[in-house]
């Protein structure tokens, strides 16, 4: 089975193509082409995602990125067996053209079309590693973490995800790019403050981690932004008397990945599952990656999909439509396949 996969639901323009060699085995993915155009630096003067500029990016790039992929992949749209695209969640104008491209993809080559959620796509990311990676496999804890989405799920199987938690307010990423904006660092900010902690004093400020008393996994990260603009306010820029800047990043950064750490391999313990997925660019924070193994290094498997699946890529579109495409009967009719702005995680959750 050949798909194309298309995402564009935020400041990636993206297409693959893979190719399923096992009906029912999500790791015998080939990855025939994987081709990725960043707007990193057009939004970076703004400090964060301008969704109009973003759609309008989307719109000039995606044409190009398709003909590259089918060049890399030696294939026309006619050897396809299906189209999956990121239906959300997202920004509007940046979805409505990756599916309005890949309906007219579809409808060309006569194949079906499948509207995928993007988290379903970061869940499934690191069966696409290949043997670039240990193997992960199912059941496994997944700690989805981006600029959007602060998640833990309980992955049994494909289609099999039981929701555990997920923040009540900012994302994890966004607890970052604000920090960092609050501190005059650059965008994105998870790593301007990873990079402006090197060498501070982690436990120099004791930043609250929120919820952490509640025996549920789900994550508020607005008062601890808050807690950081009160603390800083009198001296700009960090300078507490005593404090350097890096003592502040390195004391807000230990805040998050405690929170996220704590309650990951608590929700690992909790269900019984000795695997953790990390996922999504907040993921690349190596301060994250030594609290968990720290934290768990009992018990707890520690799995981190490469970084350029790790960040938003259609190879995981891809292969998340494909968990539906083997499936013709359960797809959806095409009037539904609509930008969906808002898809809670927990619809796809039993
Ligand atoms: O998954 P991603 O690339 O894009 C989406 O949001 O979909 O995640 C981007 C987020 C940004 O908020 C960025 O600040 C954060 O991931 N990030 C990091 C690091 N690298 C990227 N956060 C902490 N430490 C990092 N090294
Ligand atoms: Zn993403």
């Amino acid at each position: 089975m050949i798909i194309l996969g298309v995402e564009s639901s935020c400041d990636e323009t993206a297409a693959a193509v893979i190719e399923m060699v096992d009906g029912d085995d999500p790791g015998a993915a080939k990855v025939l082409a994987n081709v990725v155009v960043s707007q990193l630096a057009e939004h970076a003067q703004y400090g964060g995602v301008v969704p109009e500029l973003a759609s309008r990016s989307h719109i000039r790039h995606i044409g190009s990125v398709l003909t590259e992929a089918f060049q890399k992949a030696a294939l026309e749209p006619k050897n396809l067996d299906g189209v999956a695209v990121t239906q959300g969640p997202g920004l509007v104008g940046g979805l409505l053209v990756g599916l309005a491209v890949a309906k007219g993809i579809a409808l060309a080559a006569h194949v079906p079309l499948v509207g995928v959620h993007h988290m379903e796509g970061h869940l499934l990311s690191p069966f696409l590693a290949g043997t670039a990676a240990t193997p992960l496999d199912f059941p496994f804890v997944a700690l989805l973490v981006s600029g959007g989405h602060t998640i833990l799920l309980h992955v049994r199987g494909l289609q099999n995800y039981v929701f555990l938690g997920q923040t009540r307010d900012d994302a994890v990423g966004e607890a970052f790019d604000k920090g960092a904006r609050l501190l005059g660092l650059g965008y994105p900010g998870g790593p301007a403050i990873e990079q402006a902690a090197r060498g501070g004093d982690r436990h120099r400020i004791a930043f609250p981690r929120i919820l952490l008393d509640k025996k549920k996994f789900d994550f508020s990260f607005s008062g601890l932004k808050t807690a950081l603009k009160i603390h800083i306010q009198p001296h700009r820029g960090g300078q507490t008397p005593g404090q350097t800047l890096a003592d502040v990043a390195a004391s807000y950064q230990e805040a998050i990945v405690d929170t996220l750490a704590l309650k990951a391999i608590a929700a690992c313990r909790h269900v019984g599952c000795q695997r953790l997925l990390v996922a999504g660019g907040v993921g690349a924070n190596q301060r994250l990656r030594e609290r968990l193994a720290e934290l768990g290094k009992e018990d707890i498997m520690l799995h981190f999909p490469p970084l350029s699946l790790c960040t938003d890529n259609a190879a995981m579109i891809a292969l998340a439509g494909w968990v539906h495409l083997k499936e013709p009967s359960t797809l959806p009719p095409w009037e539904t396949l609509d930008a969906r702005a808002r898809w809670p995680i927990i619809d796809l959750c039993s």
